[in-house]
């Protein structure tokens, strides 16, 4: 089985270390696409995409190049040629789901991609095996590495700074790109996209779901989280209300007896609550060369193998999403003006516990501050009722 590998920058090196290391019948790179000179891949190097996409005897096209154009036009042409593709883009894959999908199922081509939510942890695979079996009352959790790794560090060294614990994480290997992405949530968006689009086997815009990331998180809100015996995660949740669904990124504060609250690191802990059979939840790396690379092959193989599972992936409809159905306690700091009568305890003067509130009304309020140029931090309190 030959392989055509589109992009070898961080990710895609990892893929193909791991193919060395790991060999498996005669699974072969055989071309990688890459338009800078690259003198470790110059024998197999090609910078000319239709060397791949035109060539039959590649079987399956593994595209890491991240962004969302030419990223997708190169997927959907590939897919087209009856060619499997094996994908870690969550952006590119969560805003084309569907035509992706009826793509690969037109054309007899199977469209994996574990790697692109939960980097080396098994997610999206046991999501669509859980899905044969049984129906999703929620699913989410710890989603992005970086942010993990940044709000671990801030509340394990006292003297540890946001902007040189980003630049750590860059340097690792954990963040996007530009690492706004991580840090205002637009990463565990596209993660929760797909997560949906699997679990509820229906299109959901990333665009779509509401976020608020921890940019202006503080050494002030972490001492109060502290006092109040709890720590901070970004999580991403999609929850099954009535008939709808309520989907949404904030940072959230957790109690020692919750599992989230020791993730430390750029962990990722995610899980998926059942009608049937209860609560499943899966740890580990969500970031970094090796874990997503090892993903990637991971898919690869059970291509090779006939086993895929991303074969059972199906996308009927669009889903619209109610985050007016879900409600939280929040801690809040802002010296911006916003509703006072949401609030139940107050801290400081620019400090506050607020009632009950929906997770609309409460992104409305912080991103209406933002956008006023107001500084602003908000996080939900898990289980408080
Ligand atoms: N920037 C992402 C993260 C990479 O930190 O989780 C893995 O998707």
């Amino acid at each position: 089985m030959k392989i055509g590998l589109l992009g070898y920058g961080t990710v895609g090196s990892g893929a193909a270390d791991c193919l060395t290391l790991h060999p498996r019948n005669n699974v072969e790179l055989y071309r990688v696409f890459d338009i800078r000179d690259i003198e470790k891949i110059k024998d197999v190097q090609v910078k000319n995409i239709s060397d791949i996409i035109d060539d039959e005897s590649i079987d399956i096209v593994v595209e890491v190049l991240g962004g969302i154009e030419p990223a997708h036009s190169y997927v959907k042409a590939a897919l087209e040629k009856g060619k499997s593709v094996v994908s870690a883009n969550k952006q590119m894959l969560s805003h084309h789901y569907e035509e992706l999908i009826k793509t690969a199922k037109e054309n007899g081509a199977i469209l994996a991609f574990s790697a692109a939510a939960g980097g080396s942890i098994p997610w999206l695979i046991n999501l669509l095996r859980a899905k044969r079996v049984d129906s999703f009352l929620s699913v989410g959790g710890i989603m992005n590495g970086t942010t993990n790794f940044i709000l671990d560090a801030m509340q394990t060294d006292d003297s540890c700074n946001f902007g040189e614990v980003l630049k750590e994480a860059q340097r690792l290997g954990y963040a996007e790109r530009d690492p706004s992405a991580d840090i205002d949530g637009i990463d565990v968006k596209a993660k929760l996209a797909l997560t949906c689009d699997i679990a509820f086997s229906a299109m959901v815009e990333p665009d779509e779901i509401s976020a608020l990331g921890i940019r202006y998180i503080n050494r002030r809100d972490i001492t109060y989280f502290m006092t109040m015996g709890r720590n901070v995660r970004l999580i991403g949740m999609a929850e099954k209300i009535g008939g709808d669904v309520a989907a949404f990124v904030e940072p959230m504060l957790f109690s020692p007896e919750d599992a989230e609250y020791s993730v430390s690191g750029a962990g990722n802990l995610i899980s998926y609550s059942c009608e049937r059979m209860g609560k499943h939840s899966f740890a580990g790396l969500g970031a970094g060369k090796e874990p997503t690379g090892g993903a990637i092959i991971g898919d690869v193989y059970d291509i090779d193998a006939g086993v895929s599972i991303f074969k059972d992936a199906q996308c009927f409809s669009k889903l619209k999403l109610r985050t007016d159905l879900a409600y939280h306690r929040y801690y809040l700091r802002t010296a911006g003006d916003f509703d006072r009568t949401i609030v139940s305890e107050t801290l400081d003067n620019d400090v506050f516990i607020t009632k009950k509130i929906s997770v609309k009304d409460m992104h409305e309020i912080v991103n209406r501050l933002i956008n006023s140029g107001v500084e602003v931090f908000a996080a939900s309190i898990y289980g408080d009722k």
